[in-house]
């Protein structure tokens, strides 16, 4: 679903992202780790398209969008969705506006039937429908967070989610929440989703497959436990103050299965 091939991208002379390759199937959870400032966001922005590579190709669905122009992309981006650190909703417009804006500019769906669908899409996110008329400032950061899943989700079932730190900034309950719904997006296998994240913990949560990016280069690509075994310097540096926490989830998921 999702393919780079030798992805290289500068800003300037700045090298930012150093001959990355990877492939993402349908319906697969890949969770991106990496240090603050490595790229990960970057990558993000390759995949949407928001970005040229500088060198190399990015497939989605098959369709190489390194080059393609700003009017057909906005047709491929249709069948994505991205959903922000910060959420990123429009403050001036209600809960149910936000989730239905999509629907309401680029669709020729009634009123009524948008309503409903709003709707349903905040019982999927685990929200109460009721806050509908809500504004985005009267909902805590997680609960903003949840509607920005929602109005991705609703404006066009997308074949591809991508998340950047969803649940920074979040207490553990509401954390839970966000890879609670990002498990369930993953569970209907077919929706391929990334998921950006420095929670070290939240990657173990929603998926067995990590990327690691260091510096702009993939240092890894495998299981969580190949991810533990390995010997490289940078990734024991980078997983050491998580080891005991790291350790005790896979004990704990082993346990359960
Ligand atoms: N618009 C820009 N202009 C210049 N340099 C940029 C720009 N955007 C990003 N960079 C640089 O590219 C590198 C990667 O940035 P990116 O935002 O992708 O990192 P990140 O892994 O998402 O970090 P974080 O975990 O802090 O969000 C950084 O060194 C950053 O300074
Ligand atoms: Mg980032």
């Amino acid at each position: 679903m999702i393919s780079l091939e030798d992805v290289h991208f500068y800003i300037g002379d700045n090298h930012i992202i150093r001959g990355i390759s990877f492939d993402i199937a349908e319906g697969e959870t890949v969770a991106i780790i990496g240090a603050s400032g490595s790229g990960k966001s970057t990558l993000l922005k390759l995949i949407l398209g928001l970005y040229y590579p500088t060198s190399g190709q990015v497939f989605v669905d098959g369709i190489d969008i390194s080059s393609m122009k700003e009017r057909k992309l906005r047709k491929i981006r249709k069948r994505m969705g991205m959903v922000f650190q910060d959420g990123a909703l429009f403050d001036s417009l209600t809960v149910g506006e936000n989730i239905g804006y999509y629907l309401l500019e680029h669709s020729k769906m009634k009123l009524a039937d948008i309503s409903d669908e709003v709707s349903a899409m905040l019982e999927f996110v685990g929200l109460d429908p009721e806050l509908i008329d809500r504004l985005p400032d009267e909902l805590s950061g997680g609960m903003q967070r949840r509607v920005a899943i929602a109005r991705a989700l609703v404006s066009t079932r997308p074949q591809v989610m991508l998340y950047d730190e969803p649940t920074t900034g979040l207490d553990p309950r509401a954390t839970k929440r966000i890879t609670d719904i990002i498990n369930k997006i993953g569970d209907q296998k077919t929706t391929a989703q990334i998921v950006v994240t420095h929670q070290i913990t939240d990657a173990f949560r929603v998926s067995d497959r990590f990327i690691m990016i260091d510096s702009g280069e993939k240092i890894f690509d495998g299981t969580g436990k190949q991810l533990l075994s390995c010997k490289d310097q940078n990734i024991i540096k980078f997983l050491g103050p998580f080891n005991s926490v790291i350790e005790k989830h896979c004990r704990l998921l082993a346990e359960m299965s």
